[in-house]
């Protein structure tokens, strides 16, 4: 009986843990917080990051993106996003799940690894990696996809890395992508709830 209880307290335990840190081999992901909102906005006004992400260049003062930062960090609950640290804790990019469609089972993930210096050492693999095995661990998703800039070479292959597979390409807004996907049955070591935590994740 002693025994059961040390065992569901410690599973507790982990469960409480991986709210706060997802923990991969180089990278730990955790929630966004409003104090992430100065290196984002400069990400978001970083013209080649943005020009790789296919995004619009932000041009509103820091004041303004701080505002709109913490009311969606607040209010927009359909956006899983999380910070993406190195060991140490520093803070090198952000990732987050969303459109999630709940018939389908289906949700899409984006990235960016922001500070340059982090650039293909890995830390994207193992960020996506993490990302993906919460995923299919903690919900009841089936499919995860992604789009990414035909040209954008680099991206495409730190997914391939992750198991991502191409399945089509999208011509949108003067942009054309290549469509990616991951099915949870692909990854056979992770149905839900099936792994324990940290270093288990990546
Ligand atoms: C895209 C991104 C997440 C990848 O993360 P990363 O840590 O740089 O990537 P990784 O080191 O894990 O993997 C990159 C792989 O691409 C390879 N690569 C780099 N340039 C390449 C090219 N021109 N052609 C083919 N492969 C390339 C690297 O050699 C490495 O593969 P390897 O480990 O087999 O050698 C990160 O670079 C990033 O956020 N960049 C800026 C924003 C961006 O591109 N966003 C698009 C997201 S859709």
């Amino acid at each position: 009986m002693r025994r059961k209880n040390n065992k569901s307290i410690s599973r507790l335990f982990e469960e409480i843990i991986e709210t706060l840190y997802v923990t991969g081999k180089k990278i730990r992901l955790r929630k966004v917080r409003i104090s992430d909102a100065q290196a984002e906005y400069t990400w978001r006004t970083d013209l080649e990051l943005v020009r790789l992400d296919a995004a619009t260049l932000l041009a509103t003062p820091f004041a303004h993106f701080l505002l709109d930062y913490g009311t969606t960090l607040r209010f927009i609950s359909n956006r899983h996003r999380f910070a993406v640290e190195t060991l140490d804790g520093k803070h090198i990019g952000n990732c987050m799940y969303y459109n999630i469609n709940d018939t389908s089972n289906e949700a899409e993930i984006g990235i960016m690894i922001g500070d340059r210096d982090y650039w293909e050492k890995g830390y994207g693999t193992d960020a996506v990696t993490a990302l993906v095995n919460y995923v299919f661990r903690r919900t009841d998703i089936k499919r995860i996809h992604l789009k990414t800039l035909d040209w954008n070479l680099r991206a495409q292959q730190c997914f391939k890395k992750c198991g991502f597979k191409p399945y089509g390409r999208l011509n949108r807004d003067g942009y054309t992508f290549m469509l990616m996907e991951l099915y949870r049955k692909q990854r056979i070591d992770q149905p839900k709830e099936s792994s324990r935590f940290s270093s288990e994740v990546a």
